[in-house]
C-alpha cells in the first residue's frame, strides 16, 4: 500500500519535531516552518519534505492543503510563550485561534483526521486533577486562545482530536529547546537555578507525547476502520503518569545526571511577577487516553535515556 501522507504544522518546533521522527518509518511526512531560515530548515530537516508557510494566511494554507493532499494533519505550530501571547493578543488569536480554526474546515472538507495540540493552560489550576469534561477556567490569553481553538476545532469538525498536552520535556528540535535544556545549562555552569515548590504538572516526555498524537492520527486512518479500531475523536488528556513540583522536577533531573554543582533555589510563585498568570496546579487524569493506548514513560524513565544520550 503507498505510504499516507502525514502533514505536521511545526516541524520545526520542539514537539513537532518529535512527532516527525517519530513518524517517519510508517508515514511520508510533510511538515511546515515558519520564523526558521529555509536554509536551517532544509539541513536540519533534511529527511522529510518541508515548506515555509504563515498559517494565519487562509489562502496559502488552502493551496498547501490542496497540493500536498495530506492524509492526516497534526497541528502543532502555535504561539507558545504565554508571557508573549499576554502582550501580543492579536498575534496569539491569528494563530492559535483563526488558523486552527481554518486548518480543522480544511481537514473537515477532506474528511481526514486532524489532531489538535491544546494545553494543560486551559484550566485554572484549582481543581486538579482535571478530566476531559471539566470546565474550562483558563486565566491566561495563551490558554484563553487555546479553550476558544478547541471549542471551534470540535464545532466545526466533529471527527477532529483534541489532544490537550502537558508540560514536555525532551532532546531540542534544531531549533526549539524544552524547559530541560535550560535547567541542565543552568546545572552544568552552576548557576541558581529557580524552581517553584508550589507548581505542579503531570509532565510527559515529548517522545511519548508525539506517539500519543501519532496514535489517534493512526485511528481516524480508514485503514483503521478496515481493522475494527475504534477512533479516537473529541477531547483527550495527554499527561504522564506522575504530579510533580517544578522543584522536585529539577532535584530528579540533579540526581539521574549526577549535577554536583546545580544549585536548585526554591521559589513560590507568589515571588515572581510575570505577565501571564501561572496556574498553581493543572494536572492532568488522561485515563480516558491510557484506555485508549496511550502509555507515557515514567519521568524517571525518560531522564535516564535523555540525561544518557544528552551527557555521552
Ligand atoms: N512545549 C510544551 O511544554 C507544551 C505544553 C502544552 C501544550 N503545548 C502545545 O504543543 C504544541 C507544540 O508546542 P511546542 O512547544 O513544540 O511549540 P514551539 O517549539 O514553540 O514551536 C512552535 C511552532 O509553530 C510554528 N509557528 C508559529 N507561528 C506560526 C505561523 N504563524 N505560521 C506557521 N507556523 C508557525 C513555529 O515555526 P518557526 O519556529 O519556524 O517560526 C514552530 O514550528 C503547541 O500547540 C503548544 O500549545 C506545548
Amino acid at each position: 500500500m503507498a505510504m499516507r501522507t502525514l502533514l505536521i504544522t511545526g516541524v520545526s518546533g520542539f514537539l513537532g519535531w518529535h512527532v516527525a521522527r517519530l513518524a517517519r518509518p510508517d508515514w511520508h511526512v510533510m511538515g511546515t516552518y515558519f520564523t526558521t531560515k529555509r536554509h536551517i530548515a532544509q539541513s536540519a530537516f533534511a529527511a522529510i519534505d518541508t515548506g515555509r508557510i504563515d498559517l494565519t494566511e487562509f489562502r496559502d494554507m488552502r493551496e498547501m492543503i490542496a497540493l500536498v493532499k495530506p492524509h492526516a494533519v497534526i497541528h502543532t505550530a502555535a504561539l507558545t510563550d504565554a508571557n508573549y501571547c499576554e502582550t501580543h493578543v492579536a498575534d496569539s488569536f491569528r494563530i492559535n485561534v483563526e488558523a486552527t480554526r481554518n486548518l480543522a474546515g480544511l481537514c473537515a472538507d477532506r474528511g481526514i483526521p486532524f489532531v489538535f495540540t491544546s494545553t494543560d493552560l486551559v484550566f485554572d489550576g484549582t481543581r486538579a486533577p482535571y478530566r476531559e469534561d471539566d470546565p474550562v477556567t483558563p486565566i491566561s490569553v495563551y490558554g484563553e486562545h487555546k479553550a476558544q481553538a478547541e471549542e471551534e476545532v470540535l464545532a466545526r469538525y466533529d471527527l477532529a482530536t483534541v489532544c490537550r498536552m502537558p508540560l514536555m520535556f525532551g532532546a531540542p528540535s534544531p531549533t526549539h529547546g524544552s524547559f530541560l535544556q535550560w535547567m541542565l545549562a543552568k546545572m552544568e555552569r552552576g548557576d541558581a537555578l529557580p524552581l517553584f515548590t508550589d507548581e505542579f504538572r503531570t509532565p510527559v516526555d515529548a517522545e511519548s507525547a508525539a506517539r500519543g498524537l501519532l496514535l489517534a492520527a493512526y485511528r481516524g486512518l480508514r485503514e483503521a476502520a478496515d481493522l475494527e479500531l475504534t477512533p479516537i475523536t473529541g477531547c483527550y488528556h495527554l499527561g504522564g503518569r506522575e504530579r510533580i513540583s517544578r522543584y522536585e522536577f529539577g532535584q530528579l533531573v540533579q540526581k539521574t545526571g549526577n549535577f554536583a554543582a546545580a544549585r536548585l533555589d526554591p521559589v513560590r510563585l507568589g515571588d515572581l511577577d510575570l505577565p501571564a498568570a501561572r496556574p498553581p496546579d493543572v494536572s492532568l487524569d488522561s485515563s480516558k487516553a491510557y484506555e485508549v493506548g496511550y502509555d507515557p514513560a515514567s519521568i524517571q524513565d525518560a531522564l535516564n535515556v535523555l540525561l544518557g544520550k544528552e551527557r555521552a
